[in-house]
């Protein structure tokens, strides 16, 4: 069986949360696309830890981890994440394994992503990763892959990309860089990482023909989404479950199911438009409750309601069967809670996400009215146990989305979670 599992909305669904808890009976956890920009964080009795590059099911024993070839990835970032799993009790070597064929981030890459965003009329917000840049290459066939670093070849690509990249640098006054410095460096690198290469779509097939379970990690969501997200306010990649054809080396008709993973209400991080952005005292309220500040930047999370037509346009674009609710803790005490079900743009009525950036900053949310509840539901694990006011909210967000609700997340740690 193979499962994936993607972002309804602008990343920090609480995607980690969803995958650490199927990883218990899955095989193969694999990372399809993104980098280091994503933050995935669990939390389990001994701590808190946010994954940025590792799959999230490396803390259960013995399950394979696979940093596929759709992943940008950055060694530096890499290297730190597996010794301070390590030295934290996780076992890292021997689960996990990478892509021969995932790029790879240089520093060029980073000042490249902030000079950008500092540059530019088209501020975007991004994590300043070098994700981006990072994506540009690749596709431009300048890029530098993991396997790219033992062939004879890496330090002439290397040049030529240094050389071409300086030229920027160099004109807004920005210290170049030294081929050989980094030379150096990513030989280092190259040496440490040698152990876990794979080619990952060989690994895949045999898993899926031995009937193993494997579940395809997303990072981000699907209005980050490069092609179907609020462009070009997203991310690089495809954040969407189409994302793991070309980026894991597995065919479309491999994948048997698509789970979506949402909030109960909105969030974005970053720049771009979002219908119904909380601007009063509301946003200080799910800001605390909710803890919206970034797992991996730390910055304040945009917050609003529900938003039903995000909802609608991730479930066709992912084909999504079931649905994975989180943080429906938060809304409890809110009194009134709105579901976003329409917008309002010139006078008319809006039923579809529109394509047009301008259109959608124009949009006013129309909503529907809900009662809340006041009761903690933290410590219910049986959806009877539900008031009856969070049953009819859920009910209506299933109407709405035309999907069933299969797991439900009232708290960060695995067992605050109902399954239906
Ligand atoms: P991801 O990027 O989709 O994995 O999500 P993040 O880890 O960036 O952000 C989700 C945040 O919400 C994390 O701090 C989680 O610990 C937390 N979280 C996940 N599920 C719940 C939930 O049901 N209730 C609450 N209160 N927090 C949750
Ligand atoms: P996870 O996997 C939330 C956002 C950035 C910015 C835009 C582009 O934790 O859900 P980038 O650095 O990718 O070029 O930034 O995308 N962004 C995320 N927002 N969660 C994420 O990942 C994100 N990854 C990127 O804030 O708006
Ligand atoms: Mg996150």
């Amino acid at each position: 069986m193979t499962t994936v599992v993607v972002g309804m909305q602008w990343g920090d669904e609480g995607k980690g949360k969803i995958i650490d808890l199927l990883a218990e009976k899955a095989d193969v956890i694999v990372r399809f696309q993104g980098g280091n920009n994503a933050g995935h964080t669990i939390v389990l009795p001994q701590g808190k830890f946010i994954l940025h590059l590792i799959p999230s099911g490396i803390l259960h024993r013995g399950k394979k981890c696979v940093i596929a070839n759709g992943v940008v990835v950055d060694p530096e970032v890499l290297i730190e994440e597996i010794e301070s799993l390590e030295r934290r009790g996780v076992e890292v070597e021997g689960n996990l394994l990478i892509s021969e064929r995932s790029h790879l981030i240089f520093p060029y890459h980073r000042a490249l992503d902030k000079l950008k965003e500092k540059r530019g009329m088209f501020k975007i917000g991004t994590t300043g990763r070098g994700i981006g840049p990072c994506y540009a290459d690749k596709v431009a066939r300048s890029g530098i892959r993991l396997i790219d670093l033992y062939s004879e070849e890496f330090k002439e690509r290397l040049k030529d990309n240094v050389e071409e990249k300086n030229v920027l640098f160099r004109a807004y006054g920005i210290e170049e860089f030294s081929v050989e410095q980094i030379y150096e460096q990513y030989q280092r690198f190259a040496r440490r990482l040698k152990k876990y290469l794979c080619d990952c779509s060989q690994v895949l097939s045999r898993a899926i023909e031995e009937r193993k379970d494997v579940l395809f990690e997303g990072a981000q969501g699907t209005l980050l989404d490069i092609d179907y997200g609020t462009y070009p306010y997203v991310t690089s990649s495809n954040a969407l479950a189409g994302g793991v054809s070309a980026g894991a080396g597995v065919a479309p008709t491999c994948i048997d199911e698509v789970i979506g993973v949402t909030k109960a209400y909105t969030t974005r991080v970053g720049e771009g438009p979002f219908p119904g952005e909380f601007a009063d005292d509301l946003i200080d309220r799910f800001r605390e409750r909710g803890e919206e500040y970034g797992a991996t930047t730390g910055r304040a999370r945009r917050c609003g309601w529900f938003d039903a037509l995000i909802g609608k346009h991730s479930v066709r674009l992912n084909a999504i069967k079931s649905i994975a609710i989180t943080k429906l803790d938060v809304l409890t005490g809110m009194g009134e809670i709105n579901i976003c079900v329409a917008y309002r743009y010139k006078g008319e009525v809006v039923k579809e996400l529109p394509a047009d950036i301008k259109v959608l900053k124009e949009c006013e949310p129309i909503y529907e009215h809900w009662k809340g509840w006041e009761e903690d539901i933290s410590r219910i694990r049986e959806y009877k146990d539900l008031p009856e006011n969070a049953k009819r909210y859920l009910g209506r967000i299933e109407e709405l989305l035309q999907v069933k609700i299969k797991i439900i997340s009232v708290g960060s740690e695995r067992e605050q979670t109902i399954f239906i």
